[in-house]
């Protein structure tokens, strides 16, 4: 039997030691849908201070709870040391892919990754990288450090890709039901992530490479971020026009065919659909080709908050109130409804724009006691009637379930709604966006 045929048989019989680099929204999930599968896991991450959480039993992640810890039985163990990889058969690396301040990748995360397992790599392992990269990335950016061993890919180690589409806040969809595409750099290597990914999901979808399943991750989050621009578009098209765009959506998505459904928002956030696109137009501006669809999209979504900032000036007008000095509240800074997570959302822009302009801005979200701005932080306020009247104006950014809509309606002097949770109030004082 061949080292990876070892490899698959341990995979099979759920004895396959498996590490986790990186226990965030991604990584986390995946160590303990392993773990809960009866695999030993060892979970690295190096932020000490989500080790130590992760011992005490907590996990920091709105989706995962302190029970789906427990029901792992002692088969999930955090760690901050690599060197813990020596004895494992898998390693899975779910470390951030962000954007430089130049909006170009910046992979040093998966680097340090890939380095610090490489001197720990065992013959007969796999490795299988999970971040969202630009394609290409495995074979000329990981493949190379892994084979500086002298091992070879597909004969002593397996080495894929599988994108994550872990959806945070999605109640109808988890881990085990979303479909796991993989690509393998040959296909004993896809082989082998396959059968292992078959043990937690319902529906493993192999592809002919790393590199046509890093780039299904980047087409599927480019369509969100086009679709979104087309729909913000079509928002501003509908303001001047004096036409209601969600009801026009609304309609428009009772074709049974032909037609998705996207609404309009405050901008883009989140680690994934306002950065990813950047990743596969920095790789095509190497090969000469500007992605001219990402650019448009994300130029329309950038403007976003900008807009919303329009509305709330002009509904200050309005009360004949000038925005400096005006008191702001904005509802949910968190970037989508229901989660913890505030990396990239555009109420931050909204919050400094307003800031800028002279307006006492606050906030209240649930889910985000502190918002950090670029100059210092803030803290959620307690949400009271005598919180919405003393605003001269109350933003709807994030449409948490525990809003309530008509409670904010009721007390607000004035409400800009961007999100559409005021649907079917008919109140004077409201500004859709
Ligand atoms: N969050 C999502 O909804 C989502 C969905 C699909 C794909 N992704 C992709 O998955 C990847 C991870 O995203 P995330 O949201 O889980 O990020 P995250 O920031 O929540 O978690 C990443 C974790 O990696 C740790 N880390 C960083 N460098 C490390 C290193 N060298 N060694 C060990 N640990 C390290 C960090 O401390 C952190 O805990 C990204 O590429 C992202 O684009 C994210």
């Amino acid at each position: 039997m061949t080292l990876l045929e070892q490899l698959h048989k341990k995979i099979e019989t759920r004895q396959a030691r498996i590490s986790v680099i990186g226990l965030g929204y991604v990584g986390l999930p995946v160590a303990l849908s392993f773990a809960r599968a009866g695999f030993r896991v060892t979970g690295i991450d190096s932020s000490p201070a989500k080790i130590e959480r992760l011992k005490c039993g907590e996990t920091g992640i709105t989706d995962v709870s302190s029970d789906d810890l427990q029901a792992t039985e002692g088969r999930f163990h955090p760690t901050l040391d690599y060197a813990e990889i020596r004895d494992q058969d898998v390693v899975i690396i779910c470390v951030p892919t962000p954007l430089s301040k130049t909006k170009d990748p910046d992979l040093s995360y998966i680097l340090d990754a890939v380095e610090g397992l490489s001197g720990y790599l065992r013959p007969g392992g796999l490795v299988v990288l999970e971040s969202t990269t630009y394609p290409g990335t495995t074979d000329e950016v990981v493949l190379p450090v892994l084979s500086r061993s002298g091992m070879k890919a597909g004969v002593d180690f397996g080495l894929a890709y599988s994108p994550e589409r872990i959806d945070p806040g999605n109640k109808q969809y988890s881990f085990s039901t979303i479909p796991k595409v993989v690509g393998g750099i040959t296909p004993d290597c896809r082989a082998l992530a396959a059968s292992l990914y078959g043990q937690i999901v319902e529906r493993v979808v192999p592809v002919s490479s790393t590199r046509t399943a890093e780039m299904v991750k980047l087409l599927e989050n480019t369509f969100r971020s086009v679709n979104i621009g087309l729909v913000n578009e079509i928002a501003l098209i509908c303001d001047r026009l004096g036409i209601d765009v969600w009801e026009t959506i609304e309609a428009a998505a009772t074709k049974p065919f032909g037609f998705t459904p996207f609404y309009p928002g405050p901008g883009l956030g989140g680690h994934c659909i306002p950065i990813d696109p950047h990743y596969l137009s920095w790789k095509l501006k190497a090969l000469n080709y500007s992605a001219r669809f990402i650019a448009l999209a994300s130029e329309v979504n950038a403007s976003m908050p900008h807009y919303v900032v329009e509305k709330v000036v002009g509904t200050l007008n309005d009360m004949e109130k000038s925005v400096k000095g005006s008191r702001v509240l904005l509802m949910g800074v968190a970037y989508k409804a229901d989660v913890n997570d505030e990396r990239e959302s555009p109420a931050i822009e909204v919050f400094e724009i307003l800031t800028a302009k002279g307006a006492r801005v606050s906030y209240h979200d649930p889910h985000i006691p502190k918002l950090r701005l670029n100059e210092g932080g803030v803290r959620s306020v307690n949400l009271t009637t005598q919180t919405l009247k003393r605003a001269d104006c109350v933003v709807i950014l994030t449409a948490h379930r525990v809003f309530d809509a008509a409670f904010i309606v009721r007390h607000a002097r004035a409400v800009v709604d961007t999100r559409n949770v005021t649907r079917g109030m008919a109140a004077e004082h409201i500004c859709r966006l």
